[in-house]
């Protein structure tokens, strides 16, 4: 399967992909199985934290129906690590060429962040048209991609930053957004507190936001 194909098939598979913060690699099994429980099974692991990798690890071994990507990844060492840790998709807040081809040289779907036009164009250059935009409420928003949308018809976007439970919808509508990234449906304190069945219940309402065009 081509690279695009595959990080579209991965984002597909939800509205919303969580971005998650984990300080206990302990948290991760039960933060994946909760999520995964409520209808969301595309996870974005943040490596923010010593933590982030023996996670990523964690939920490829215990949670098989989830899909675990790797987040805030910017260099190669950290692709590299995410990689080997299992990770099944890699994104990026920026756009790098060399990321991005040290990426698809490793066999790994990747979804870079843009929030520019040029930046677009440097990244479909690369072949790659399946794009996050980051950070999406600062950069401009729905407006924003819908201006993106007349030039450049055939990107999708994963837009993150910013967007909630309640302004997800409005991104969901438009028709060059297959899914939006959002850490608020796995709170940081729920999961230190390991209240999976909120996780979950969080993750139900946003599994049940409608997409509004049909793919
Ligand atoms: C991130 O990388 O932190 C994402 O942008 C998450 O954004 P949010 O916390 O605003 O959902």
């Amino acid at each position: 399967m081509r690279m695009t194909s595959a990080i579209r098939s991965i984002l597909s598979r939800a509205p919303v992909v969580p971005v998650l913060t984990i300080d206990d690699a302990e948290r991760a099994v039960g933060v994946a199985q909760a999520l995964v429980a409520g209808g969301l099974a595309t996870l974005e692991v943040t490596l923010r934290t010593p933590a982030a990798l023996r996670a990523i690890r964690a939920i490829r071994d215990a949670v098989p129906a989830a899909i675990v990507g790797a987040g805030t990844v910017i260099d190669h060492d950290q692709l590299q690590a995410a990689v080997t840790a299992g990770s099944q998709f890699i994104v990026s807040p920026g756009y790098s060429a060399a990321l991005c081809a040290a990426g698809v040289a490793l066999g790994v779907p990747m979804l870079p962040g843009v929030a520019t036009a040029s930046e677009l164009m440097a990244a479909l250059a690369a072949g790659l048209d399946t794009l996050k935009f980051f950070p999406a409420e600062q950069a401009g928003g729905v407006a924003m991609l819908r201006a993106l949308a007349a030039p450049f018809p055939a990107v999708q976007f994963c837009p993150t930053g910013g967007i909630d439970l309640e302004r997800a919808p409005q991104y969901l509508g438009l028709p060059n957004v297959l899914a939006v990234g959002m850490s608020s449906v796995a709170p940081v304190d729920r999961i230190a507190a390991a209240d999976f069945e909120a996780i979950t219940l969080l993750a139900r309402r946003a599994a049940a936001l409608p997409r509004g065009v049909a793919r």
